[in-house]
């Protein structure tokens, strides 16, 4: 048997081997990229190097990484698809490309050193080509040579085999999936992952990133070609056990336990998982330091909606008391090691899940009692419907449990325009990212380091980032401070900024240790362990500065290129937390 722990330290000891840099892994909730709600992917937090910026750990990285895919949603239930889950990865940044890349791969699924998988029970896939680029004839010789048979070796479209941009632009490419058979016996002769996809079970895919996707839909030939590997923990897992799903794996078996424990209803498998999995993807993100909580928008409301039907999966089981505290205590304890921020914010997380846990049965409480009063004829048009759902949040399956006959067709009429309105929403915040080195972008984010100083000169040091998102158009930073700022303290802010600007600073950076970094009185989230390098960006002189974070970047070059900056608004954005929005060159 092999545990999570085992195999996330094998990764991580196979690819120091190879020379490969430990780093930390991101949070789930991706600094300074409006274009994702998420991290969905290892590579998703190193797009800046992965266009080129010099990484502080080197050009060969392996870590392992949280990830949330809404994506997947309507297949969570099923044996192998999670809303959360762990990625092991490994990159070149425009050092080895295929032939190691596959090598490496290879040499850690079947080495008896490390997995010492079956040969026969291993299959890959390959880019088949197609108008943007080639057919991979090189990864498919690369694996012929290894002594994978041809037949064994699938051409699949781009759907299949082509990975990225994370956001709408990006680094992408042509990628090569390993599968490793789970049906009875060894597979037949001719058998792959093209013409099974029931027994062949994706486990780790090399990304080979030669082309950036740009705003007009073009691929374009990259200045740096990268890999961007990435193994799913759990699949890989339950695959080396002979595990028939996922549930069984060390990260989610005891939850998964815990809600049968509670069901009075044993025999609904489907709904003990999908409790399981919302779950635990909706502590993982609360459990994030930028303390997302329940809510009507972005990360929060995703959080909203996993709870919300995990209660109602409840109500199926037959559970009728408060019963997600208890669950999200064994989320807790199953993932805490290794992600000890789950310990530092269990307290909010713990109340925050009670009090929306609370709030959605009295919302399904009251829309019982609605429904009743809008009931005429015996039956409820979609009309009616859909103002349950929008004005109380009472959802339509829960009208049907109820038994009551709705007018389906309308219903889901008027709810498709509704949909139409929020995407059209949420499509404006696109452009942007860490993938946009463009020059407004570049702006606003020296912007942001400007008015992150400066708030903490005129405010005092109490304050702290607490998020930052930036689109073409202005920056938003969130940060903690008890009260309104007063017109006054706006203003001197404001003021403290454009004349940074007008001094016409240097904007540079240089490489140092944490320790180092904390010395020279740089700002910034300290999740990397000392003697670990980071990226430091200073906005003045070494003896005279202004500004000095720990940073990714990109920057402009010298404060004179913002022109000039206005805050346009400053509201609450949650408890102890406010949110100023700003523009630049104005
Ligand atoms: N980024 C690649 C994936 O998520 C490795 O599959």
């Amino acid at each position: 048997m092999i545990t999570t722990k085992e195999l996330r330290q094998k990764y991580l000891d196979f690819f120091v081997s190879k020379n490969h840099t430990i780093i930390d892994g991101a949070s789930l909730i991706p600094e300074n990229d409006p274009t994702v709600l998420f991290t969905t992917a290892g590579m998703h937090p190193l797009v800046p190097y992965l266009m080129g910026e010099k990484h502080p750990s080197g050009n060969r990285l392996v870590n392992y990484q949280k990830c949330i895919r809404t994506g997947d949603i309507e297949e969570v239930g099923d044996n192998t698809h999670l809303t959360f889950f762990e990625m092991l990865g490994n990159w070149s940044l425009g050092d080895y490309f295929k032939q190691e890349a596959i090598e490496y791969s290879w040499e850690f699924l079947t080495s008896e050193k490390w997995l010492g998988l079956d040969k026969n029970k291993i299959a890959v896939s390959v880019f088949a080509g197609d108008k943007d680029a080639p057919r991979d004839e090189e990864s498919a010789k690369i694996w012929l040579a290894l002594g994978v048979p041809k037949h064994k070796i699938a051409y699949l479209p781009k759907k299949n085999n082509w990975w990225g941009p994370a956001g709408k632009t990006g680094p992408c490419g042509p990628d090569t999936e390993m599968f490793y058979w789970v049906g009875e016996g060894l597979p037949p002769q001719g058998s792959n992952p093209g013409n099974d996809e029931t027994n062949w079970v994706e486990i780790w895919n090399d990304v080979f990133m030669q082309y950036y996707k740009d705003e007009t839909g073009n691929y374009i030939q990259a200045q740096q070609k990268n890999v961007d590997t990435g193994m799913g923990l759990e699949r890989t897992v339950a695959v080396l056990n002979n595990y028939h799903d996922v549930y069984q794996v060390d990260t989610l078996k005891p939850i998964y336990n815990r809600v049968l424990d509670l069901a009075v209803v044993k025999n609904n498998i489907k709904a003990v998982r999908i409790i399981t999995d919302h779950i635990r993807a909706a502590v993982m993100i609360m459990g994030d330091d930028q303390g997302v909580v329940p809510a009507n928008v972005d990360q929060g409301y995703v959080v909203r909606r996993l709870l919300r039907a995990a209660i109602r999966r409840g109500r199926e089981l037959g559970i009728d008391s408060y019963f997600l505290q208890d669950i999200a205590q064994v989320v807790i304890e199953t993932l805490n090691n290794p992600y000890q921020e789950l310990f530092r914010n269990k307290q909010r997380i713990i109340s925050e899940i009670s009090i929306e846990e609370e709030k959605f049965n009295k919302v399904l409480n009251e829309g019982e009692k609605k429904v009743k009063q809008f009931i005429s004829n015996g039956k409820l048009s979609g009309e009616e419907a859909f103002q349950l759902y929008t004005t109380y949040g009472y959802p339509i399956d829960e009208i049907k449990r109820l038994g009551v006959e709705v007018d389906l067709d309308s219903f889901y009429e008027k709810l498709k325009a509704h949909q139409e309105l929020s995407r059209v929403g949420s499509e404006q915040k696109f452009a942007g990212g860490l993938a946009d080195h463009s020059e407004e972008v570049k702006r606003l984010h020296t912007a942001t380091h400007l008015l992150h100083a400066a708030l903490r000169k005129v405010l005092g040091d109490h304050v702290a980032q607490k998020g930052s998102n930036i689109t073409k158009d202005r920056l938003r930073f969130d940060f903690s401070h008890p009260t309104k700022m007063t017109p006054a303290e706006i203003q001197q802010v404001e003021d403290m900024v454009n004349e940074q600007i007008k001094k016409h600073l240097r904007v540079w950076w240089t490489e140092m240790t944490v320790t180092e970094a904390k010395q020279k009185g740089a700002l910034g989230l300290f999740v990397q362990k000392y003697g670990e390098k980071v990226k430091v960006y200073t906005v003045g002189e070494e003896n005279d500065w202004f500004s000095r974070e720990l940073c990714g970047g990109p920057h402009v070059e010298n404060t004179a290129e913002l022109v000039s900056f206005k805050i346009i608004k400053e509201e609450a954005s949650s408890a102890g937390v406010r949110r100023i929005k700003a523009v630049v060159g104005k």
